[in-house]
């Protein structure tokens, strides 16, 4: 950088930093999506509707700063009350908000000692906007290896790997991405009551897995659990996620937010969906299956596919490398997930999409393993 150029201008932590990479969003209307696991079914014609009704003159209004009427639906649904509860802009924004929240940026600790306190702990591979939004913070990545099958490591193997009982925050996904792997209620809650810091399970993916984990947000006073409307509630264009724990928690959250971080629509939306969940929960149904179908086939045609709880498979494809058969199917007209990450690199992550897209994507693969 030359001290002219305008980037003198910029904080070093953000000139340095290696901002978070979403997946493609392609331009060409041909590419059939399974890249960013959206749900490949609309919202329902009911919040459609709402949603349309909405658009009038009241887009002059600012929406409701606190989501209010929707943190009340939500209460309801998960039997608390709406001040457990932070709306945010998806729940990039809520995990966003934890990070600034919790854990103490590294330029303000005193000594060696107090390292935990500006901790952002995670297991690795997850979701790779963790390690951003600590970078952008200033505070210290503590990724955590997971074991090979990304199973959660007994308490004796997480001492051994380093896990910090102590750190400032400490973010689970699960299920995890990227390898689609369930975790049961109870072994979250040992971990949880083990931990002495903050400790957020995201739960971007769980309608689509075996068991959720929502009550331990109600019963630890350091335990929180963050969910999307965008993944299983189809709602990822209208932005909308939320976290919910202890009050105390979710107030000193609620002080970070931008004033009016959730847009008037996305609140409507999601107001919506919880008005119309019967034809979300056959969709969850629908994609399992789908998820099941497709794993049969992909492991008939010698791909190792990982047991997922989510909606999308992580594979290890046979016949070409990963990265190349991204290459190739993308040739094919289908958009699938390869990280470059030495832990993942030899897998693909694809999003579940239609029966009938899955139907011509497992063609495609059955036509490259003849090339
Ligand atoms: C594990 C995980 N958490 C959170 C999110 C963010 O979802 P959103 O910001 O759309 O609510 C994603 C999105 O890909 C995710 O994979």
């Amino acid at each position: 950088m030359s001290i002219s150029s305008p980037a003198r201008f910029v904080r070093p932590v953000v000139r340095q930093l290696n901002a978070y990479v979403p997946g493609e969003q392609p331009k060409e209307k041909r590419l059939i999506k399974l890249n960013t696991n959206e749900n490949p079914y609309p919202p329902a014609p009911k919040v459609l509707s709402a949603i349309r009704d909405a658009v009038d003159g009241r887009l002059r209004l600012y929406p409701n700063p606190t989501a209010q009427p929707l943190r009340e639906k939500l209460a309801k649904l998960h039997g608390c009350t709406p001040d457990h509860i932070l709306i945010g802009n998806g729940s990039d924004e809520v995990l966003a908000l934890l990070v600034r929240a919790f854990a103490e940026p590294q330029a303000s600790l005193k000594n060696e000692s107090q390292v935990s306190k500006a901790r952002v702990q995670y297991f690795w591979p997850s979701y790779s906007l963790y390690p951003v939004l600590t970078d952008l913070h200033g505070a210290i990545r503590h990724p955590i290896a997971l074991p090979p099958d990304f199973s959660i490591p007994n308490a004796l193997a997480l001492r051994r790997l380093g896990w910090d009982t102590k750190a400032a925050l400490t973010l689970v996904t699960t299920p995890n991405a990227p390898s689609g792997r369930g975790y049961s209620m109870s072994e979250l809650e040992a971990l949880c009551i083990r931990q002495r810091g903050v400790i957020v399970l995201d739960e971007a993916y769980v309608d689509f897995a075996a068991e959720n984990a929502m009550e331990l947000a109600l019963r630890h006073p350091h335990v929180l659990v963050s969910r999307t409307f965008s993944k299983a509630y189809s709602l990822c264009f209208q932005r909308v996620g939320y976290v919910v724990g202890h009050p105390e928690l979710i107030g000193a959250l609620a002080k970070l937010k931008d004033s009016y971080n959730v847009n008037g629509l996305g609140q409507v939306a999601a107001l919506a969906t919880l008005d119309n969940l019967p034809y979300y929960q056959k969709n969850f149904l629908l994609v399992c299956a789908t998820r099941q179908r497709v794993a049969s086939a992909l492991s008939e045609m010698g791909f190792r596919v990982l047991p997922s709880q989510t909606n999308f498979l992580l594979v290890e494809p046979s016949g070409h490398p990963a990265d190349e058969w991204h290459a190739r199917l993308r040739k094919r007209g289908f958009l699938v997930r390869w990280f470059s990450s030495p832990e993942v690199r030899h897998y693909l992550r694809i999003s579940i999409g239609t029966d009938a897209e899955m139907d011509a994507l497992l063609v495609a693969v059955r036509r490259e393993m003849k090339n």
